[in-house]
């Protein structure tokens, strides 16, 4: 399973990267807002330092909702940089725009996942990646990883190229679940990945570890 980080903090991302597991990075504009990031010039120049600095895929969400605004703006976006995926949501114009780009070999992202029909769709279109949300799912009182493994299963029997890619992750078990359930990569913010290392057996076991080899010194 593939990792990708899901900010567009800057350091988080370049935290993320040094661990030397990163395989690419999403953003949204909602978290491109929250790291102070408006204007066309200043998200065009946000992408490109991005995708300079990590080896991978790096997703980067359409703001337009017909056809041809999707189109325009998508093939902007995937001018910035080889590494970004036009990340386009799940709606009517937004299907028949992932099916454009993917006859024209740009690569996608179908975001706003919420069920296996539309995960169906995407993959029809010829998306590279689906997106389901997650934790938006268990908010709403469903169970995300459960969509993930309905949408492993149909992608598995139909022979489906898309990747599922598992979002809105808010926890290092989330994580956990999703590699169980079949997802090919999962997106995070730092914090959950971060959480995976930790075990307080592990800061036990090492304390009394670094404690007995003062005994060799
Ligand atoms: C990533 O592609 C999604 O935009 C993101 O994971 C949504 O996460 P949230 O539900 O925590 O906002």
């Amino acid at each position: 399973m593939k990792f990708f980080i899901d900010t567009a903090d800057l350091a988080q991302i370049k935290e993320a990267n040094d661990l030397g597991i990163l395989d690419g990075v999403t953003t949204n504009p909602s978290l491109m807002a929250k790291v102070g990031i408006s204007g066309e010039a200043a998200v065009t120049n946000h992408y490109k330092t991005i995708a300079e600095l990590v080896d991978g895929d790096v997703s980067a969400e359409v703001v337009s909702t017909t056809f041809n605004e999707i189109i325009e703006e998508g093939k902007k976006l995937h001018a910035i940089h080889p590494n970004i995926v036009v990340k386009v949501p799940m709606i009517k114009d937004g299907i028949k725009a992932l099916k454009w780009f993917s006859d024209n070999g740009i690569k996608t992202n179908c975001t706003l996942v919420f069920s296996a029909g539309q995960a169906i769709l995407a993959a029809k279109a010829g998306a590279n990646y689906v997106s389901p949300f997650i934790g938006r799912i268990d908010d709403s009182n469903w169970d995300g990883v459960q969509l993930i493994e309905e949408i492993a299963e149909i992608y598995n029997i139909q022979g489906y190229e898309t990747e599922i890619l598992a979002a809105s992750i808010r926890s290092p078990l989330h994580i956990v679940k999703c590699a169980q359930a079949g997802a090919n990569v999962v997106t995070s913010p730092l914090e959950p990945i971060l959480g995976l290392l930790k075990h307080p057996l592990t800061d036990l076991g090492l304390a009394k570890f670094l404690e007995d080899a003062k005994k060799f010194k």
